[in-house]
């Protein structure tokens, strides 16, 4: 499907942009692009302004040619983000969901612009920064991955991603979720694995975050486990804790139906 798209400065952002009232901006995880959040949009355009870029590299969007190599900081997506809303005139404080690599950047976007974050969404995200040997790890897979390809990163992801029921009875979900890692670039795949190896800790940043917040994270995710982002949730201000039964990682396409439940539920009560 064309997206709408907007020409910031040296990239051209796409988005999805659909229904109308508070707007809900939904950020995508590693290696994805928005579509990771299909159910969402459905479901919440019913009821709000779902705004839904690619982010910078990533699905209708481009990047620089020197962002493969000098990476995008997680900084950088959140400021393409906003420049997204400025460029489409959203000026009023929005809802900004951020899943993952795209949790990441909501930190970042909530730091750097706290007057345009009205509620935030964490979905199966962490606030630590890598490990050691998870810096090497992606940095060396940022240095091949021009030349052994997508598949690959695929292969080693699927596990991460998805439960173990998912992959062994919902073949449309590995599917669905294959297909959109398939579409990443090498060259997008490259910067955001150097961006998110350098992200920081923003552990001791979290009781700055004082907006209403809603922490959801899958009963199965290995990337970013419940125990972990339950004490996200404890350390925000004003947060709630939902688990999502029946998924790993990918909780909005695992279990769209208690993801978009939450969501709604926590749209409502703002
Ligand atoms: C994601 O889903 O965005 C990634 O798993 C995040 C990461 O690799 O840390």
């Amino acid at each position: 499907m064309a997206l709408n798209s907007r020409q910031l400065d040296t990239i051209k952002l796409a988005y999805d942009d659909r229904g109308s009232g508070q707007p809900v901006v939904l950020l995508h995880g590693y290696p994805l692009d928005h579509r990771m959040w299909r159910p969402q949009i459905e479901a919440l355009s019913k009821e709000c302004r779902v705004i839904a870029p690619d982010l910078r590299g990533f699905g209708q969007s481009t990047q620089r040619s020197e962002d493969a190599h000098s990476g995008v900081s997680m900084r950088q997506y959140a400021a393409d983000v906003a420049a997204l809303l400025d460029a489409i005139g959203v000026t009023e404080p929005v809802i900004l969901c951020g899943f993952s690599m795209g949790g990441y950047i909501l930190w970042q976007f909530v730091l750097q612009f706290p007057e345009r974050v009205k509620a935030i969404v964490a979905c199966d995200t962490r606030v630590i920064a890598d490990s050691a040997e998870a810096r090497e790890g992606r940095l060396k897979t940022a240095d091949e991955v021009a030349e052994t390809g997508v598949e690959p990163i695929i292969t080693a992801m699927l596990p991460k991603l998805l439960s173990q029921a998912t992959r062994d009875s919902q073949p449309a979900i590995v599917d669905e979720v294959s297909t959109i890692m398939r579409s990443c670039s090498p060259a997008a795949i490259a910067a955001s694995l150097r961006g998110m190896a350098d992200r920081p800790d923003v552990t001791v940043k979290l009781a700055e975050m004082t907006q209403p917040a809603l922490v959801l994270v899958g009963a199965e995710d290995a990337i970013s486990p419940p125990d972990e982002m339950r004490g996200i949730a404890e350390k925000l201000p004003q947060a709630d804790f939902v688990e999502i039964p029946g998924a790993g990682h990918m909780t909005t396409l695992e279990n769209p139906q208690a993801v978009n439940d939450a969501l709604l539920a926590f749209v409502k009560r703002l």
